[in-house]
């Protein structure tokens, strides 16, 4: 039995799919070139046949991504497969993700299909899809709940038909892990070709089990699991990948297997997918959360200063949370600020987009006493994706107070064009928002805002999240000030720069 686990990355697919996550073409191929500094081994880069966005998101992850598989996810019809296909082909090591459902209330309510022809469906388009491509993967939705006798017959003749992965997703998230693993050993030992193909798992996390399971599937000789970064997915989410890896490499004298991740990116890739999502952790988030590795209590404070190892199982320098002991403030100097870059891992970035966070920085700074390390991710977060500003917001000037009637005036520039505006509103933020509809001649629906406290004080960058509305589609923004109205503004611009850059392109 291999004891080298290989990890599936769903975050652009069963990630994206998490309620109120919409992410830009840019933005996808952002988290793939991190996803592949991270090491994970296949790369699940959307959904195709969902709509052309998906597809052309897919398409360019395809033909940018070098080392890890790339594959795409496809219902077990000609139509998807072909879609799928066309979006991965350029792919250095294309995989095509085909699935169907095999349990009895899957089949009966959702598919209206028999048994029968759900196997005929599944052997077809494997074999349909293994003519388009040497690696196909073939997922049993629901397989959890699926008949035992059933479950086997299909996984050996879709391996009969040439999927090189089977893979058996806890699709509701239903299992307890002992059970789980005595799914994933019966499978080997009743399913006579199952040598022919790699074992895989997929856990979803309704009842908080999804690491458990994955963690027990491995222990049963699943050698692949599917997993997302932050855990994020379909309703409670997926299996959280640095939840796994960081339990292996933790407990390695318990769980001697090996993996290709690079644990020292996993911070940076957390951040980044929190951010581009703006599904922000909670605190006591394991691993990646802001209090994973914060003692507050005296006697937690004294075992650690005295013996690290008292409280902590893991360093936080081994998922690439570096603690800096130097302050970066108005009269450091680019060198300092490049120094600190890199030590936060940040050492894919070109001169020009250092010298552009460089500026912002220094604009900080001048407001800012000391500019911390979660300051400097915010700024380079920020700067992640670049997309055209339709719209820049040139001033804004509030009059508010709580026996008054809020309102805003805004000024924004577009092209070589100015525009001002004024409105109420039931509130500064509100009257703002308003104006800036009004400026930009716009009529969305705000879904939703919210705004946090990236470091704490009372010149605390504050960073805005705004999600808007328009024929169906959703469009996320984000701005940062140490002035929340001016996050606020700057995110509800960005919202509507993205919504005119996909409606443009
Ligand atoms: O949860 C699930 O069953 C899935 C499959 C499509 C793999 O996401
Ligand atoms: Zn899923």
């Amino acid at each position: 039995m291999s004891n080298h686990i290989y990890f599936f990355d769903t975050t652009l697919r069963d990630g994206e799919q998490s309620p109120g996550v919409n992410l830009n073409m840019q933005e996808k191929l952002e988290i793939a070139r991190q996803l592949e500094r991270l090491g994970v081994d296949v790369i699940e880069a959307g959904f195709p046949v969902a709509s052309q966005g998906d597809f052309e998101g897919v398409r360019a992850i395809a033909n940018t991504i070098k080392e890890p598989v790339v594959t795409a996810l496809a219902r077990a019809v000609m139509a998807d497969i072909d879609r799928a296909w066309e979006a991965i082909q350029g792919a250095q090591r294309p995989r095509i993700h085909t699935f169907i459902a095999t349990s009895p209330i899957h089949m009966e309510y959702k598919l209206k299909m028999k048994p029968e022809e759900v196997l005929d469906q599944a052997i077809s388009m494997v074999k349909y899809a293994r003519n388009l491509c040497p690696d196909v993967e073939f997922s049993a939705e629901d397989a959890t709940r699926t008949d035992r006798e059933f479950l086997y017959r299909v996984i050996e003749d879709v391996i009969e038909a040439g999927a090189t992965v089977v893979n058996i997703p806890d699709t509701v998230g239903y299992c307890i892990p002992e059970e789980f693993g005595s799914l994933i050993a019966d499978i080997r030992e009743n399913v006579p070709n199952i040598d022919k193909a790699t074992i895989s798992v997929h856990c979803h996390n309704d009842l908080g089990l999804a690491v458990a399971n994955s963690l027990a599937a491995i222990e049963s000789g699943a050698t692949q699991v599917e997993c997302t970064i932050n855990g994020i997915g379909e309703r409670a989410g997926n299996a959280a990948l640095e939840e796994i890896v960081m339990a292996i490499k933790t407990r390695r004298d318990y769980l001697s297997y090996t993996t290709n991740i690079n644990t020292e990116a996993i911070y940076r890739t957390s951040m980044l997918v929190s951010n581009l999502t703006a599904m922000y952790l909670q605190p006591n988030k394991a691993i990646v959360g802001s209090n994973a590795f914060a003692h507050e209590s005296g006697i937690h404070q004294h075992g650690v200063l005295s013996h690290r190892e008292t409280y902590e199982i893991m360093t936080p320098e081994s998922i690439g949370l570096k603690q800096s002991h130097m302050v970066l403030g108005k009269h450091s100097g680019r060198h300092a600020f490049e120094e600190r870059l890199r030590e936060l891992g940040y050492t894919s970035l070109e001169q020009k987009e250092i010298g552009e966070a460089f500026k912002k920085f220094k604009d900080l700074a001048d407001k800012k006493k000391h500019v911390l390390d979660k300051d400097i991710e915010a700024l380079i977060n920020q700067r992640a994706i670049q997309i055209p500003e339709t719209y820049e917001l040139l001033y804004f000037h509030i009059s508010s107070g709580n026996t008054l009637l809020s309102t805003s005036t805004v000024k924004l520039r577009s092209g070589e064009g100015e525009v001002e505006e004024a409105a109420c509103g039931s509130g500064p933020i509100d009257a703002t928002f308003k104006a800036i509809s009004r400026a930009a001649d716009l009529e969305v629906e705000l879904e939703d805002y919210s705004l946090r406290a990236i470091t704490s004080g009372a010149d605390a960058l504050g960073e805005s999240t705004v999600r808007v509305r328009k024929n169906g589609n959703t469009f996320t923004g984000r701005g940062i000030s140490t002035d929340v109205i001016e996050a606020s503004a700057k995110a509800y611009v960005n919202a509507i720069n993205k919504m005119l850059y996909e409606i443009n392109s």
